[in-house]
């Protein structure tokens, strides 16, 4: 009987689970696509057949240089039909998709975000050094990119030719990029969300005819990083290259605040707690142009991701500073530990009500030492990493930060 119950169940789960997704399909196919108009852009080698692509960077950034890595802009055609933009990107040296043979070595592309300082150099040198402790042919086997999220404090950086207008050049306000918000410069096109990029990126690197032995990609990120791949991995469309089977997973480590499903907290209430990037309150408002968040359901969200998508959490077990002190995060816990510990609890008790029927294939590392961890909750797995406080490095060079980025799906 009992069996036969949980079947029902996971009958009606899937009933409800399609029409969900055919809804949230629905609302995609509404969004109205413009034609797309020739590029006059100077970035732009070989015209609009040609996007995207990574590119020299003829507009010489002040990029620090990193060892093993070069800069290059990413360019894109924005889904608003509007000219090419774009982002600079630190990627392995190597990479260049006129390189077959090299190319036809790799199999994941690691996606990587700096924190709130924006040092991609910084992000780039963090996930090559954890590379470089696998073994030599998953070294080979690997590309790591690393976008360049500006704000206007960059200015020095990216006005290196002098002062004057960002041309296509994405750039943020404040530290809206780390939330999935639309760029403020270009003034041309402002409809740019972050996760656009992040999509774009994960199509481009999972494009068959380029790549055609990439299996999977992964998104991870540390702190302000950490925190657009959480917000990413719940409401981003991260779907890969059409005609591609590579699989997809996020990697989220140290954040400071996280997306809660319900207006429930555990540290003291304040207005506007559960408003988006706390929670699912004003999601519209926050996302005025990415089309796979407009309209869809918070519902539909929190079943993909406690029960399909493929999600890491990485937390430091020192890590007790707050990132975010305003009240909104305070109403998430006193400090990013304690944070942490109340998010897995509250996505804990939706999978206890919610979810309780569905399998767990999924297993958790054995070998992290801490008495909070590791473990698994839906389809998300929790580690955590003792005697480290907020350290980047560290933290992605961990055991499981090489794990969880470089070798699981
Ligand atoms: C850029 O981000 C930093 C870090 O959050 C912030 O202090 C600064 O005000 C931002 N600058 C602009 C112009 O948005
Ligand atoms: C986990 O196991 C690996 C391989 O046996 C070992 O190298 C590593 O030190 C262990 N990590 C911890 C935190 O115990």
């Amino acid at each position: 009987m009992r069996f036969f119950c949980s079947l029902v169940a996971t009958f009606l789960c899937l009933f409800a689970y399609t029409d969900m997704v055919s809804r949230a399909a629905g609302i995609h196919k509404m969004h109205i696509r413009h034609s797309r108009p020739r590029s006059q852009n100077p970035f732009v080698p070989g015209g609009p057949d040609t996007l995207p692509a990574f590119v020299d960077d003829d507009r010489n950034l002040k990029l620090p240089a990193v060892a093993g890595a070069k800069v290059q802009l990413f360019a894109f055609r924005p889904q608003s039909g509007l000219e090419p933009v774009v982002v600079p990107a630190y990627v392995d040296e190597w990479f260049d998709v006129a390189d077959i043979d090299r190319i036809r070595d790799i199999k994941r592309a690691v996606v990587h975000t700096h924190g709130q300082i924006r040092d991609g150099w910084a992000a780039w040198k963090d996930a090559a050094d954890a590379r470089a402790k696998l073994d030599e042919a998953t070294q080979r086997s690997v590309v790591i990119v690393v976008p360049q999220f500006f704000n206007g404090s960059d200015k020095d950086i990216y006005h290196g030719t002098g002062p004057g207008s960002t041309g296509n050049l994405l750039v943020w306000d404040l530290n809206g990029w780390g939330e999935g918000a639309v760029n403020q410069l270009p003034e041309s096109d402002t409809s740019v969300s972050s996760f656009e990029v992040l999509d774009t990126l994960g199509r481009y690197l999972t494009d068959p005819d380029l790549f055609p032995r990439v299996e999977h990609i992964t998104y991870s990120g540390h702190s302000l990083g950490g925190q657009l791949t959480h917000r990413y991995s719940i409401l981003g469309d991260a779907e890969p290259a059409h005609g591609s089977t590579a699989t997809v997973s996020f990697v989220t480590i140290d954040p400071a605040t996280s997306l809660y499903f319900s207006a429930e907290r555990k540290g003291p209430p304040c207005a506007g707690m559960n408003e988006y990037k706390y929670g699912f309150d004003k999601l519209d408002e926050h996302f005025p142009t990415y089309s796979t968040v407009r309209g869809a359901l918070r519902d539909f969200y929190q079943f993909r991701y406690l029960n399909q998508r493929s999600s890491h959490l990485i937390h430091a077990g020192n890590d007790h500073g707050q990132g975010d002190s305003r009240c909104w995060a305070m109403a998430q816990g006193k400090d990013r530990v304690e944070r942490a510990q109340n998010y897995h609890d509250h996505l804990r008790q939706i999978v206890d009500t919610m979810y309780p029927f569905l399998p767990r294939p999924r297993e958790p590392l054995d070998n992290t030492t801490d008495t909070k961890g590791p473990y698994q909750i839906g389809q998300v797995t929790v580690d955590w990493v003792a005697g480290v406080a907020h350290n980047g490095a560290a933290m992605v060079g961990s055991l499981p930060g090489r794990q969880r980025i470089f070798l699981d799906n």
